[in-house]
């Protein structure tokens, strides 16, 4: 097993439950300006290293994703390692009843391989928990319009007023991706897209008069800006080097397949707006619709533009790779928070 000897992250469990084979990892990296937000993603990891390690860089990322968006939460995350036995409903309550236990210092929601029944599973125990379909909304919607938002902020950093006759290259047309192409498609771009599912690359050809490529050509296709919107990962060093987007600016977490990759890119002039902040738009939803009871309005989460274009112009002017400068700042606002961790209102009082 993985040992975390530095004192990075407040708190780490493993919850284990040998009747319903269950083995999940929950990590609270901070909770210094805020109670900690982050989904639970379940998903068959080779090894418990693996997903503990998962665990710890998801959870990292969501403290820099609530630092650069505002909003007055931590980074968490909690993973259940998938298993041909496991015993789905037991596990989720599982994590609901440990959730409960934290007392608002963790509030959970969905991430990937988590679907509606299995949050209504978590919710049993637990009411600091996040559901779509169950008071916050679906989540898809904001994270597109702060993706969409990000993307002509970095347009004009193009030398383009507007996203108007550029050409934008999705790859994945899911919740977020489908929904960002309408966006870009009412606002006048050329579309070339890819997805694993050609019923969803037919459709986008048919209603939105898409250009359709593969996922790999379309990678390396001429274009203003390749937003990905399928997987964490896809610009390796390969893509790094070979792409001729002028820029990258999509929903897909973890994007760069290593910190070289984001360096090769800086140096080839290409710009980037990290993952972590332009798709900060769930996050923003989610978390203010916890913390103030209401979802946030359209203009909080078109604000998402404005932080990415200060990044990238503080980058240019830094002569920073943007995703460098993104995390420097992000824990420089934490370090300036009062230290000690967040504790519920209902703890304080004890
Ligand atoms: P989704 O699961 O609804 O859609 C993903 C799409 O990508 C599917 O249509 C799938 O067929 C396609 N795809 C998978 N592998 C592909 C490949 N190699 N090439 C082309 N297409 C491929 O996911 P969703 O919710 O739209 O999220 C998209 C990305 O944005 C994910 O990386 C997710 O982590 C990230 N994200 C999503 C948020 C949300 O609110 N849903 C919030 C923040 C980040």
């Amino acid at each position: 097993m993985l040992l975390v000897l530095d004192r990075e992250f407040e708190q780490i469990e493993v919850l284990a439950d040998r009747t319903a084979h269950c083995l999940a990892f929950v990590a609270i990296h901070s909770t210094r300006l805020g109670p900690a937000f982050g989904g639970i993603r379940r998903w068959a990891y080779p090894t418990p290293d693996d997903a503990l390690r998962d665990a710890l860089d998801l959870a990292r990322a969501m403290t820099f994703k609530c630092a650069m968006a505002g909003v007055p939460g931590g980074g968490g995350k909690a993973v259940i390692v998938q298993r041909p036995d496991l015993d789905r409903g037991a596990a989720y309550e599982l994590i609901g009843r440990y959730v409960e236990m934290m007392g608002g210092r963790y509030l959970t929601g969905p991430d990937v391989g988590t679907e509606a029944d299995d949050l209504e599973a978590v919710a049993r125990h637990t009411r600091y928990v996040a559901r779509p379909d169950a008071g916050a909304g679906p989540l898809a919607e904001p994270t597109a319009l702060g993706v969409f938002a990000g993307i002509e902020a970095t347009a004009r950093r193009l030398g383009s007023d507007t996203v108007d006759g550029l050409t934008i290259a999705v790859q994945g047309l899911g919740a977020v991706g489908w929904r960002l192409c309408e966006l870009l498609s009412g606002a006048g771009v050329r579309l070339i897209v890819a997805d694993l599912q050609t019923a969803r690359t037919e459709r986008a050809r048919d209603e939105l008069g898409a250009d359709v490529l593969s996922a790999t050509e379309l990678l390396l296709a001429p274009c203003d800006v390749l937003a990905p919107c399928a997987l964490g990962g896809v610009i390796d060093l390969a893509v790094a080097n070979a792409l001729r987007a002028r820029a990258i600016a999509g929903a897909a977490n973890n994007v760069l397949a290593t910190p070289e990759c984001g360096a090769r890119l800086f140096e080839r002039g290409v710009l980037l707006a990290p993952d972590f902040v332009i798709n900060a738009g769930a996050l923003i939803h989610g978390a203010l619709f916890h913390l103030e009871g209401r979802a946030p309005d359209r203009a909080r989460i078109r604000a998402i533009g404005d932080v990415v274009g200060d990044l990238l112009d503080r980058a240019k002017a830094e002569r920073l790779p943007p995703e460098v400068l993104a995390q420097r700042i992000a824990e420089e606002r934490v370090a300036a928070a009062p230290p000690g961790p967040f504790m519920p209102p209902s703890r304080t009082k004890l």
